[in-house]
This record gives structure tokens, sequence and C-alpha cells, in this order.
């Protein structure tokens, strides 16, 4: 038996935390250091204790682990908080706007004016994609998913940076840094203009980065396509909210594929095929699938029943995070947003918000969901406001992705520069064969 221990009830920094083991041996006792941040809890550093004591920790989808040390992002899951290098979210979606939010991130601050013209510069300066990338691109099925697009395109960028390129020198990494921020929207519109057949538009200079969004997804060859200013304010708002989130799925692939020294863009690529799962990234367009197929509001009852069913594998989209036992504070904002972006474009009689709405309802007051802490996730809102938005459902997570690359990309650089950065490679329980000795095929039953 092992119990791990505190000294004290508050342990402060300097303190240990001490390991009983009792097994065959007997009992003995090993001191591990406890570690503090400048927020949240202290942690059991337990990098000695395979060495010390021959035990491994169990710690499988890493729910009590910290992988990293990190300066940009902050979540405290029981308080519904989320702070990006120490600003509040909603104080970042309300004021800010997404290329300062990238700079922030990338940078550790806001930046001056003069920082801001320069950045903006540079990102926009950043955004075309070299034309033999759109001739890789034709080679995709025309009806592929975006996200499998994407996955392929931005693993392909590899290929068009790569040479001698040294990501261990600052100025090859920023560089990297800029082009995946700058391209990943034209990556995105251009599969999507591909998978419907219309010709590619080229980002824009004189538009902000949400405009071209929705100007390389909407605008044709035919006519002049006006940029509708609620649409770019909510575009921009939601790139912000996606925009980082600590240690997930996607950024720790990011961050353990990274750690090889592997090539940013492969890095990122990896990324994206994880965000792509209806668990993570995926659920924005799981969440409109589902309300599609429970189609009217008396039919709830029997969503809602079978989410509770253990034998069933339906799960309520949207809902549910694993670090958030309190509102998600992204989607707090991403309500607002919703409810102000369906008023001001008059669609407030969208045949799906009834049911979302019906369905929040039942999330906030069912005992099922209550006693689990499973409240509507950002999800739950960006794929009802993206679908008002006129963005295709297959586009949703594609949407994600071009928002949390920085996100991706700054954790990668931070990893990158930390000096006591090592190759990630966890252990295992083996619960296989013991060793036995090869049976020649004639004895084999
Ligand atoms: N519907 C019904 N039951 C649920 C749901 C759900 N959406 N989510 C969790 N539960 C139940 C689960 O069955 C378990 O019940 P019990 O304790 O009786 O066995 C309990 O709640 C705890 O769930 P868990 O699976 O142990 O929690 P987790 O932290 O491993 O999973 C999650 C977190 C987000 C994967 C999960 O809540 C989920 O699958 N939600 C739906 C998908 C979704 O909306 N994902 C987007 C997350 S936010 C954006 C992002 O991070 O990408």
């Amino acid at each position: 038996m092992v119990m791990a221990t505190k000294k004290s009830e508050a342990p402060v920094a300097g303190e240990s935390a001490t390991v009983t083991i009792l097994d065959g041996k007997g009992k003995r006792e090993q001191a591990l250091p406890v570690l503090s941040g400048t927020l949240g809890p202290k942690v059991i550093d337990v990098r000695s204790l395979y060495g010390k004591t021959g035990y491994f920790t169990y710690d499988p989808a890493f729910m009590a682990t910290a992988s990293c040390e990190s300066k940009i992002t902050y979540i405290d899951g029981d308080q519904g908080i989320l702070l990006h290098r120490g600003y509040p979210i909603d104080q970042l979606a309300e004021k800010s706007d997404f290329l300062e939010v990238c700079h922030l991130l990338l940078n550790g601050e806001l930046p001056n004016a003069e920082e801001k013209v320069k950045f903006v510069h540079d990102i926009t300066y950043h955004t075309m994609l070299h034309e033999q990338v759109i001739n890789f691109l034709r080679g995709f099925r025309r009806d592929a998913h975006p996200m499998a697009v994407m996955v392929g395109i931005v693993g392909a960028l590899s290929a068009f940076y790569h040479d001698e390129t040294d990501y261990e020198e600052p100025h090859a990494r920023m560089v990297a840094c800029y082009r995946l921020i700058a391209k990943m929207p034209t990556i995105a519109a251009f599969a999507y203009k591909y998978s419907i057949g219309q010709p590619f538009i080229y980002p824009q200079n004189h538009l902000t980065y949400a405009e071209n969004v929705l100007h390389m997804l909407f605008a044709t060859p035919c006519e002049t396509y006006k940029v509708s200013p609620t649409l770019a304010k909510a575009m921009d708002r939601i790139l912000i909210l996606h925009a980082d989130h600590e240690q997930n799925a996607s950024t720790s692939t990011v961050r353990l594929a990274g750690s090889s020294g592997a090539n940013p863009f492969a890095c990122i690529a990896a990324g994206i095929a994880t965000l792509w799962g209806p668990a993570h990234g995926g659920a924005n367009e799981a969440v409109i699938r589902m309300l599609k197929r429970i189609g009217t509001k008396d039919r709830i009852p029997e969503f809602v029943n079978r989410a509770k069913d253990k034998d069933d594998p339906f799960r309520m989209m949207g809902f549910g995070h694993r670090v958030y036992k309190n509102f998600d504070p992204r989607a707090k904002v991403m309500r607002q947003t919703c409810d102000e972006v369906l008023g001001e474009l008059g669609l407030g009689d969208d045949p799906l918000l009834p049911i979302a709405k019906e369905l929040e309802k039942i999330a906030l007051e069912d005992s099922y969901f209550i006693e689990r802490k499973l409240y509507p996730n950002v999800d739950f809102y960006s794929g009802i406001i993206l679908q008002a938005m006129g963005i295709p459902s297959r586009l949703f997570t594609a949407v994600f992705a071009m928002a949390r690359t920085v996100g991706w990309i700054a954790q990668w650089k931070e990893m990158m520069e930390d000096p006591g950065k090592k190759i990630g490679r966890p252990r295992q329980i083996y619960t296989g064969y013991p060793k036995r000795d090869y049976v020649p095929i004639s004895r084999r039953g």
C-alpha cells in the first residue's frame, strides 16, 4: 500500500509531502518536494519517486498530473476562472481584439500602440499560401472534411518551410508562429471553398483578421461582398474565446510532439488532429447534429434519458468539461454574444434555438446534471452562434482550430524556450503476458 500525506493542511512553498510505502519490504517513508505556482493548488513533485522508491505513479487521462510549468493561461475550474497572462477572459473578450490577444499569448504582454501596428502588419503580410500548397490542396477529394484537409495542409507546410531551419533559434521560432497564425484562416477558407466548388478568395490586406475570415469564406468573384460589422465582431469574439485553454488534449499533443524537436508545422497538424474529436473541438459540430436529431422540443426528455443511461453511449454534446465544475467562463460570454448576434441578425426564430434553450434549462435544473456539474460549455453556444452566422457546421471545428493555433504555438514556443525541456515519455502498467518462450507454428493450437 502506498499512501501520500501532506505534512500540513496548507503547505507553503518549499514544504514537502511524505509518501508512506507499505509493501513486502515493510514500511518506509519518502519525502517529496512540494511546488507552488502563482495561483492554483500546490503540486507534489514526483520526478524522483521511481529512483528513490521503485514506484511509478498511475494517472491515465492525466486527472491529477501537471505535465509542465507554464506562464500563459490559468484556469480555476471550481470557480469558473480563465486568465490569459493574468487578464480575465471576459475583459479580453469585451475590450480587446483577436490579434492583440495573440500578441499577449505569444509575447506575454498586451502590445503598445506601436507594437500593435507592427504585429498586425506582420501577421497580415503572411496570410497568403504558396501556390504549390494550393496545388497540393487540390489533390484532396472534393468532399473531404475541412479538418482532414487542415491536418494535411498544415502538416505539408513543414515541407515548405523546413530545410536547414533551426527552431532552437528565436527568430526561426517567431517566424513559424507568425506564419501559422496568419495562414490558418486562409487554409480553412480554401478547404471550404474547394469543398463547395467555388474559386478561392485570397486574403485582403485592408481587412481585419476576423473580417478576412468572413470575406474568404463568403465572397465570390461575381459580386462585391461587404463584411457585416456584427458578424465580424462576433467572429473576433469567437476567436478570442477559443485562443488558448492551458494543457487540454490538443495542446498537450502539440507539446508532446514538439518535445522531440519535431517541426512546428507538423506539431500543429498533430494538434488539429486531436482537436477534431467530438470530446474536444469537434463538439461544436456535434451540438448542431444533436439538436437536429432531437428535432422538436417534445423529444428532449427522450434524449435527456438517453444521456443519463449508462448503457447508452449517447452523451449530451456541449455539456460537461474536464476542468470546469462550475459554469465555463467562455460559455458565459459566448451566451451573451449569441443573444446579441441572434437579436441583431433578426434570427430569433431559428428552429434549433428553442431546443437549445430548453436543454440549457434542463442542465441547470436536472439532478443528474447538477450532481455531476455538467454545465453547458463553450461549444454549446459557439455551435449555435456559428450556425446563425451562416458558417456551415462542417467548418465549425476548423474555426476553433484557427483560433486555437495561437495557443498551440505559444505553448510550443514556451516549451522550446524552457532550458529544462525534455522529451515527453510517460510510462505504463503492463498487463500483458509475462515472458514466455517462442512456440513453433507446428505446435500452435
Ligand atoms: N452527457 C451526459 N453525461 C455526461 C456528459 C454528457 N455530456 N459528460 C459527462 N457525463 C457524465 C459521465 O457519464 C460521468 O457520469 P458517472 O460519474 O455517473 O459515470 C460523469 O458525468 C463524469 O464524466 P467523465 O466522462 O468522467 O468526465 P470527463 O472529464 O472525462 O469528460 C468531457 C469531459 C468534456 C469529455 C465530457 O463531459 C463530454 O464528453 N462532454 C460532451 C462533449 C463536449 O461537449 N466536449 C467539449 C468540451 S469543451 C471544449 C473543449 O475542451 O474542446
